[in-house]
């Protein structure tokens, strides 16, 4: 199976009832090749609209972090925990997100990134412990079966406080030392 063909079932998905009130489901983007993965909680209004992850304002502090390391969305996938949009953006159900994440299981098993990033504490505590403590661990590496992972705060996250932001400049460069050790073609 490729991605695009896990797309056309994704697009299909009718598992939980965010299916009945999201305008798009936002599946994912980037190159199919990419060796670091982004992963966020799930689509907030402009994302439901564009069916594009992190395009609203998050989503440019997001490209600002990913520029300073030399990264950007042609060289990085970006998924969501969920990928239709909670409504008034509350955070995903266990329910929701027990319906989609056999979905982004299928896009971790063809995509076999080199490195894991969990953009906020929603996405660290399915990816990488349910009782992650984000405030504590944020920037620590761990390992998803074999596969490098840490978490950073959301960009929304630094948007709502931005005292957090010197930390988060300090786990990209933690994220920027692990590409170069990890990856062929990521810079
Ligand atoms: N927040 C997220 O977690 N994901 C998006 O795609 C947009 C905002």
């Amino acid at each position: 199976m490729t991605m695009t063909d896990l797309r056309e079932r994704c697009e299909g998905c009718s598992g939980c009832s965010l299916s009945q009130t999201r305008t798009k489901l936002v599946f994912g983007v980037g190159p199919e090749d990419a060796e670091v993965l982004f992963v966020g909680e799930g689509p907030g209004q402009q994302e439901d609209l564009s069916g594009e992850p992190f395009v609203g304002a998050a989503g440019q502090l997001l490209d600002d972090m990913l520029c300073i390391i030399d990264l950007g969305r042609d060289n990085c996938y970006i998924a969501n925990i969920v990928k239709c949009r909670p409504p008034q953006n509350r955070d995903p159900s266990d329910e929701e997100q027990n319906a989609c994440y056999p979905w982004l299981e299928q896009q971790i098993a063809l995509l076999n990134p080199k490195i894991i990033v969990c953009l906020g504490r929603i996405s660290a505590m399915r990816l990488i412990r349910p009782d992650f403590r984000i405030t504590r661990e944020h920037g620590q590496w761990f390992s998803r079966n074999g596969v490098p992972i840490m978490a950073m705060y959301h960009p929304s996250a630094l948007l709502r406080d931005p005292s957090k932001r010197p930390e988060t400049f300090h786990d990209l460069k933690t994220l920027q030392k692990k590409v170069l050790e990890m990856c062929d073609r990521t810079p």
